[in-house]
Parts: structure tokens; C-alpha cells; sequence
């Protein structure tokens, strides 16, 4: 590993998931514009999720990450924008309320475009083609040319990025996310599920320790907290020309270091974590709260090592394992990691993905994931966590404000042949409204165990 590090000494380093653009000179001039344009995010605040995830990593505060797989041009409108946001607050509030502690929402929204893919071309009957790489890349159309990378693409996704984060600000800081509107976060299709319905009883008693506030004087109006809230964005930092470009260095603040600019968090995916590869050289650089990708081929040493290269000076907020093992593997994967990290004393957030190991094809051809694998590996997750004494300290899912069909199971008991109703993601299936709010009240459950487990005193019995 090279020891200096610039925005671009990824470039001399091996690299996977590259698009083939059959036009480099124009990718050049458009990551050239790019480098030129406003920062997404503040590196302020992107150090205020690492503060945040700090909390995290001591036990204080529960993560809940969780959006899109895939953000697409197609889908793109301020009502899809408002309803992820909406559900991820109900989400939060549960989980407060449940755990009694600070969650930290971090959305995988406003820039999370680029998919890592298993083949590079995909054949139907006998034509081949470029397989689809998100929309920031190519086409979804099954087209020769619309699977054509195009770096015109890159502005597109910029645009959009910025136009989401906008209205995410207005969103989180400009009243909608006031505690004090709660009765109207319930979205029309979730409100007469048996989610909805415990939705609303919690948001009654939240109105009556509201009303008690308010009589001691502590209203909405002076109180910040109360009606605004502090949301991050994420993705995966795949396209690593479009990361280059978003790096900037912090002139406002003393940290002087290079920060990506493109969101708050970032994260290595499963597929490009190699300890000598560009994307491992690129997120070493920049000093944003990062996210590695754990799955059930990383051995615990090569864990350790991608841990003494992303996080060198043991920063508690720095580095968040998202762990995505597989309902059926999280027992045996998961505790030989964790004791890797105990052993080297090192300080991460553990989070979980339960979403990526647990995908099949349903037998009328959908690719999709059973609500109860989900649950089976979130509620492993803590299981091993308990057992091994450590703190499960967040999740991270991929889901929609929309009423969608795509994982089956749940409480809506979606079928196989259900699927088929309203299947309508870019790339994995996601938990629609009414699955992400009945998960969050499970978690919520296991949250308040491991606090009373994990902030009970320790006794040690002397032999
Ligand atoms: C993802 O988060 O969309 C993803 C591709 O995950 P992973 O890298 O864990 O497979
Ligand atoms: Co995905």
C-alpha cells in the first residue's frame, strides 16, 4: 500500500466493478466538471455523524440506515422523496421509544446509484450485453445503446442528488419532522394495517408526554429538538471517478483533511473489499464516517488488516461494519469476527444488513427476500452480539415509503403470486411501508433487551 494518499492515487491500484465507457475522453472532461461544482454535504456536518456514530459505538445510540438499493432517474419525485423520509422517521421514533435512546438516521438517499453486479454482461436468448450498473452508469432496458455507460449520466445523478438532499433539509429542519405532527406522518395505505394501528397508539402516548412537556414549558417553538432532526445521507462508493471528484479538503474547519463530499457516509460494498484494491486505497484518505461491507467470505484476519488501514488511529465513529451474512450463516460467520475485534481492541460500530445474504427467486421468477430470513438474521445479529457481550449497534435496510410488492411475508403476507402486483425496483427488493414499520417495532424489542443486557453491570465471580 502506497503511503501517500491523494483524491486520485486510487487510479495505480486494482480495481473491480469498473464500467467499460467506450468514451474516456468525455468520462475525463465530465469528473473534470464535477470537481468544479458545489460540495453536497459540509464536512461540519459529515463530522457530526462520526460524532454521532462515536455515540454509537459506546452503547449510547442505535443507527438505522436504510433506502433505496438502487435511486433511478425513473423513480425520482418530491411524494417518493417524502414517503422513505416519512417511514424512516416512524422507524426512528419507534426505535427511541423502544430502546429509550438516540437513533441516528442515516438514509441511503441522494446519491446512491451505482450497483456492484455479479456478471458484467447479461444474455437474453442469444444477445448479449453490458448488464445494468444503476442509472448514474447506463439504461435498465435490455438496448444495446441504453446499456451504454454514458458519463453524461454522472451530472444527472449529481443533479439529482442535490435537488433530494434540498428537500431532505427542508424536510428534517423546516417542520414536517416536528414531534408535534406525528398523527400525520401515518401514510393513507399503512394507517388501516395493524402496523399503522400500533403506529398510532404509540403516537398517543407520545402526545401525552408532549402535553406534559409543553405544560413544564417545553414547547416545540423554543425546543429544537422537538421539531427538527438531524438526517445523513449514505451510498456505496462505487463509481470512484464521480467519489474523486466530490473530494474536497476542509477549508472551514481546522481538520484540514480531505473529506468525500458526495455524502455524509460512504461505504465499501462486499464485492470491492480487497485490502490492496482502489477502493480500500480511496476510503483510507478521506476522513467521513465510512462503512465496510461484511460478508460470509471475510476471514477475521483480513478484517483486521482492512481495519488497521481504514481506521489506524482506533476513531470510535470512524468505521461502521455492516455485516450481511445470511439468516442461515449469521451464527457461524459473525462471532469469529467479532472476537477478532475484541481481541485487538478495536472500536466499530456493528450494524446489520439483513437484507443482501438473504435473497432467492421466488418460483414465479422474482428475485426477492421472506420478511421472516430478514427477521431471522436481525434477531441472530443480536442473539450472537449477546452472547459474545458486545453492542449490536444498528441496522441497515433496503426499503420504500411506497406500497410495493417485493419481499414477500409479513404481516400484509405477501405471496409469490403477489409479487408480481406491484414489483417496481431498480435492482433488490425492497421492504415496503408497512414491512419496514412491523421490523422496526420487532427491533425495537430486541433494542430494549440489549440495553438492559448490555448496560447491566458486569459481575465477575471470583473463584
Ligand atoms: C447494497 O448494499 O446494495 C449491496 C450491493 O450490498 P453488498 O455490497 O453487501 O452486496
Ligand atoms: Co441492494
Amino acid at each position: 500500500m502506497a503511503s501517500s494518499w491523494s483524491p486520485k492515487s486510487w487510479r495505480g491500484f486494482p480495481i473491480r466493478q469498473v464500467p467499460d465507457y467506450p468514451n474516456a475522453e468525455r468520462l475525463a472532461a465530465v469528473e473534470a466538471e464535477l470537481a468544479g461544482f458545489p460540495p453536497l454535504v459540509f464536512v461540519g456536518e459529515a463530522q457530526r455523524l462520526r460524532a454521532a456514530l462515536g455515540r454509537v459505538a459506546a452503547g449510547d445510540a442505535f443507527l438505522l440506515q436504510g433506502g433505496d438499493c438502487a435511486e433511478s432517474f425513473a423513480e425520482f419525485s418530491p411524494n417518493n422523496i417524502r414517503d422513505t423520509f416519512r417511514v424512516l422517521l416512524q422507524m426512528a421514533v419507534v426505535l427511541t421509544f423502544g430502546g429509550g435512546m438516540p437513533v441516528v438516521k442515516v438514509g441511503r438517499l441522494a446519491g446512491q446509484f451505482a450497483k456492484p453486479r455479479s456478471s458484467p454482461t447479461e444474455k437474453q436468448g442469444d444477445v448479449e450485453l453490458p448488464s445494468y450498473r444503476g442509472d448514474i452508469v447506463n439504461g435498465i432496458e435490455f438496448d444495446p445503446a441504453r446499456r451504454q455507460p454514458d458519463p453524461e449520466r454522472l451530472l444527472k445523478a449529481y443533479n439529482q442528488s442535490a435537488s433530494t438532499l434540498n428537500l431532505l433539509r427542508a424536510f428534517a429542519q423546516g417542520g414536517f419532522a416536528n414531534l408535534e405532527e406525528i398523527h400525520r406522518w401515518t401514510l393513507g395505505f399503512v394507517s388501516k394495517s395493524p402496523q399503522g394501528e400500533r403506529f398510532e397508539a404509540l403516537a398517543d402516548r407520545l402526545d401525552e408526554c408532549l402535553r406534559f412537556m409543553r405544560a413544564c414549558g417545553l414547547t416545540a417553538e423554543y425546543t429544537p429538538q422537538l421539531r427538527e432532526t438531524d438526517f445523513y445521507t449514505s451510498h456505496e462508493a462505487l463509481l470512484l471517478g464521480y467519489e474523486e471528484s466530490m473530494t474536497r479538503q476542509d477549508t472551514i474547519t481546522d481538520d484540514k483533511g480531505w473529506y468525500s463530499t458526495s455524502a455524509h457516509m460512504i461505504w465499501i460494498g462486499d464485492r470491492t473489499r480487497q485490502p490492496d484494491g482502489a477502493h480500500v486505497e480511496y476510503m483510507r484518505g478521506i476522513h467521513n464516517p465510512i462503512g465496510l461491507k461484511c460478508g460470509p467470505s471475510l476471514d477475521p484476519d483480513e478484517l483486521i488488516r482492512l481495519i488497521d488501514i481504514l481506521n489506524p488511529t482506533d476513531d470510535p465513529g470512524r468505521l461502521t461494519l455492516i455485516c450481511r451474512m445470511g439468516s442461515d450463516k449469521v451464527h457461524e460467520k459473525l462471532p469469529p469476527l467479532i472476537r477478532a475485534v475484541e481481541r485487538e481492541g478495536r472500536t466499530v460500530v456493528w450494524s446489520c444488513d439483513p437484507m443482501h445474504g438473504n435473497v432467492i427467486t421466488s418460483s414465479t421468477g422474482y428475485k426477492t427476500r421472506p420478511f421472516d430470513r430478514i427477521l431471522a438474521e436481525v434477531r441472530g445479529f443480536f442473539d450472537v452480539h449477546r452472547g459474545e457481550g458486545t453492542y449490536p449497534g444498528g441496522v441497515h435496510f433496503e426499503m420504500t415509503g411506497q406500497d410495493v410488492t417485493e419481499c414477500l411475508g409479513g404481516a400484509q403476507e405477501i405471496s409469490e403470486s403477489a409479487l408480481a402486483d406491484r414489483y417496481h425496483t431498480h435492482c433488490d427488493p425492497r421492504l415496503n411501508a408497512s414491512q419496514s414499520l412491523e421490523l422496526a417495532f420487532l427491533i425495537a424489542e430486541m433494542l430494549k433487551q440489549s440495553r438492559e443486557d448490555f448496560s447491566a453491570p458486569k459481575v465477575s465471580i471470583a473463584s
